[in-house]
């Protein structure tokens, strides 16, 4: 197949490339290196070139935290939107929307509801359409895998709170394999939350991350809720993931049964192994 890829450059979008190629598909790699910016890709008419000759669509960009014109509604919303639109004009009928666990009726911070906002009108066309969900996904390279890698290394690890906050962390090659096969399955229109069968407290995930790195155990440093929401205020100066917002989602935690992503991969989830921490997808072996 040959598709269209955006994102192409970022963590999921370079884990995607690899594996797609790996899989003999011909990939066109889209981002702002090569000229496509979505913040000026708001209209059908902006996308139609991109897609002649193009068989499968998968989008995934996204940022965690607005910083000056990166703004959720234009990257999340309304680029992926007429993206989505030009598809259904084009007749490109296969498109992968890579969205994020926490993008549904519960949703309230403007990450997340810029997501569903995208993820809805997707749901809305006639195309063959997968809305792939990710919980937070760790393995090499990964912006937010790599920054708990390394609070996970400091003198005494940083939890907010009690630590208690529920994940389920998924490795990248997990979520490669989920996009690969959803390219080619053919029950589409399916939405599909990507989530690792494991569900782990953050203190417990820190620790584990800290052991995978041949660290010895430290006590935990608790920061109160109201004092993690002031250090992310200025954080988020230094590191976007350190958002109030992120917090607060963090704190509400999101919980999805795996049996579904496992059932259309006809086969079970990694469990986090310690050399998963340090590969990626083609390590892992996504291929489907
Ligand atoms: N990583 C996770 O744990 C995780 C979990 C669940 C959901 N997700 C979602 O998955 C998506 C991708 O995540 P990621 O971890 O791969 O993020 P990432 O590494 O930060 O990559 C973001 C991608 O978006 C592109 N981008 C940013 N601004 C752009 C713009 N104005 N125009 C065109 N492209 C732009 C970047 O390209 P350039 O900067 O090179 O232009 C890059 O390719 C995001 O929507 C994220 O919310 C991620």
């Amino acid at each position: 197949m040959r598709i269209l890829l955006t994102g192409a450059s970022g963590f999921i979008g370079r884990n995607l490339n690899a594996a797609l190629i790996a899989a003999g598909h011909e990939v066109i790699a889209a981002s702002r290196s090569t000229g496509v910016d979505f913040r000026q890709m708001l209209t059908v008419n902006d996308w139609l070139p991109h897609l002649s000759g193009i068989d499968a669509v998968i989008n995934s960009v996204g940022i965690i935290g607005e910083c000056g014109s990166q703004r959720f509604d234009v990257l999340h919303t309304h680029a992926p939107a007429a993206l989505f639109r030009a598809c259904e004009q084009a007749g490109v009928r296969r498109v992968l929307q890579i969205s994020a666990l926490g993008a549904d009726a519960s949703a309230f911070s403007p990450y997340h509801l810029s997501k569903k906002a995208a993820d809805d009108c997707l749901r809305s066309l006639d195309l063959d359409w997968f809305v792939l969900r990710p919980s937070l996904i760790y393995g090499r390279g990964g912006g937010s895998a790599e920054l708990f890698m390394r609070l996970a290394a400091l003198p005494m690890i940083p939890v907010i709170g009690d630590g208690q906050q529920k994940l389920q962390p998924v490795h990248i090659g997990d979520v490669v394999a989920t996009a690969l096969h959803a390219l080619v399955a053919p029950e589409s229109r399916q939405t599909l939350d990507i989530v690792g069968t494991e569900t782990i407290s953050f203190a417990d995930w820190l620790k584990k991350m800290r052991e995978v790195q041949g660290r010895r155990p430290t006590p935990l440093l608790r920061v109160p809720f109201g004092i993690a929401m002031a250090c992310a205020r200025l954080g988020r100066y230094f590191h976007p993931i350190l958002q109030p917002d992120n917090l607060r989602m963090l704190k509400a935690g999101y919980w999805a049964d795996p049996a579904p992503v496992e059932k259309f991969l006809g086969r079970p989830l990694q469990c986090s192994a310690p050399p998963l921490f340090f590969a990626d997808a083609t390590t892992f072996g996504s291929a489907s």
